[in-house]
């Protein structure tokens, strides 16, 4: 690509955003030239707003540090100077889908984190590796929209990366019914220690809206397109626990699943995983994992300390899988839910 593409941050600010911004600083084909976020923020440079709240592990990138911060809401200002933009806003559901559609009807596109928009019929839910094909969606959300290059695109939640690939990895010995539980890390909830010192030695059971998240979202993942709607797949059924753990980042799950292959060995079910490649790693995006899953022999495995950030945080880890007395097998699945599960994985969704 000669020149590259100029994106806007919407919820720059943010955790996401903030992820956004250092995980693009030199990337080969997005220059981040716009940051927007709320009218507290609005007017001062990234550096004045953000100073004192920068959560990375990494510096602020001098590119953005001067960048004056917009206010989202003056949409037309913002995506005049940009080809598309990222949106991670926290806004109320109604608001985001209205800025969002705003943002796509100045013919820009939106490739958003938020949860608004994952049921919108016409919207594809993406996950790069498993359903690129639901893009196909967006000539029918452009007809309804009245645009000719704008239209949005999401993500699904966080707490299905740690999983619904494994199971897609599996889909052809047919699981029918998973057990999930999640403990899911602070940041997930934009937080770190010094914004949530309660979390320190805690655990809280409750993630509002989350486990009927990972319940639904992967059957629209894994559904059929047809007429231009999505078709949530019937199985596997999936049924949830979600619980905040003191952890800063990784969403960690424990999976209980059944399959009606009963024959299938654990060595088969290994190398599916470890041999599954998708569209991204075909194409060899620049963010993209080159081994989408590793799978890890070792008892104590996988660690968020030692493997939450594997194929910089784009990967997902498995281990401790074996035969179950109830169900058929279980499995310890990672990811990374601020990479993988919400900034990563949209910097390359952009390029279908
Ligand atoms: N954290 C995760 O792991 C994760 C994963 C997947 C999806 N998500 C989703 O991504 C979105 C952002 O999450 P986050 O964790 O980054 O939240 P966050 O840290 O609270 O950041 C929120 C962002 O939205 C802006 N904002 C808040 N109220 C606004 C308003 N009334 N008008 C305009 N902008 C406003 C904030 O701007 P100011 O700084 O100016 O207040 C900030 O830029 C949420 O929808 C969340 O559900 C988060």
């Amino acid at each position: 690509m000669s020149e590259k593409l100029k994106v806007g941050i919407l919820g720059g600010t943010g955790m996401v955003g903030q992820r956004f911004i250092s995980l693009l600083e030199n990337h080969p084909w997005f220059e981040v030239t716009t940051i927007a976020a709320s009218p507290r923020s609005a007017g001062q440079t990234y550096e004045q707003t953000v100073g004192g709240r920068w959560k990375m592990d990494t510096q602020i990138p001098e590119a953005v540090k001067n960048i004056v911060v917009k206010n989202v809401n003056e949409i037309e200002d913002t995506a005049s100077e940009v080809d598309f933009v990222f949106s991670a806003v926290d806004m109320s559901k109604e608001e985001i889908k209205r800025i969002e559609d705003a943002y796509a009807k100045t013919e820009t596109p939106v490739v958003s984190n938020n949860s608004a928009h994952r049921w919108t019929p016409d919207v594809p839910m993406v996950v790069p590796e498993i359903n690129p094909q639901h893009m196909e969606l967006i000539p029918y959300q452009r007809k309804r929209l009245g645009t000719t290059r704008g239209f949005v695109a999401v993500k699904p939640n966080c707490s299905i990366q740690a999983y619904a690939p494994v199971l897609t990895a599996w889909m052809e010995f047919e699981p029918y019914e998973a057990v999930v539980s999640t403990y899911q890390a602070i940041s997930g909830a934009g937080k770190t220690f010094a914004d949530w010192p309660q979390m320190e030695g805690n655990i809280i059971p409750f993630i509002s809206g989350e486990e009927e998240k990972s319940e639904q979202e992967p059957l629209r993942i894994w559904g059929e397109m047809k007429n231009g709607v999505i078709e949530p797949a019937k199985q596997p059924l999936i049924t949830s626990q979600c619980i905040r753990v003191p952890v800063l980042n990784g969403h960690t799950a424990s999976v209980f699943v059944k399959l009606k292959d009963k024959s299938v060995e654990k060595e088969q079910l290994i190398e599916k995983l470890v041999n599954y490649r998708g569209l991204p790693q075909q194409l060899a995006l620049p963010s993209a994992p080159k081994q989408f899953i590793q799978y890890l022999d070792e008892d104590a495995r996988p660690q968020i300390t030692m493997d939450v950030d594997y194929e910089h945080g784009m990967g997902i880890s498995v281990g401790r899988l074996r035969k179950d007395s109830v169900y058929d097998w279980k499995f310890v699945g990672l990811s990374h839910n601020t990479v993988r599960g919400a900034a990563g994985e949209l910097s390359y969704a952009q390029s279908y």
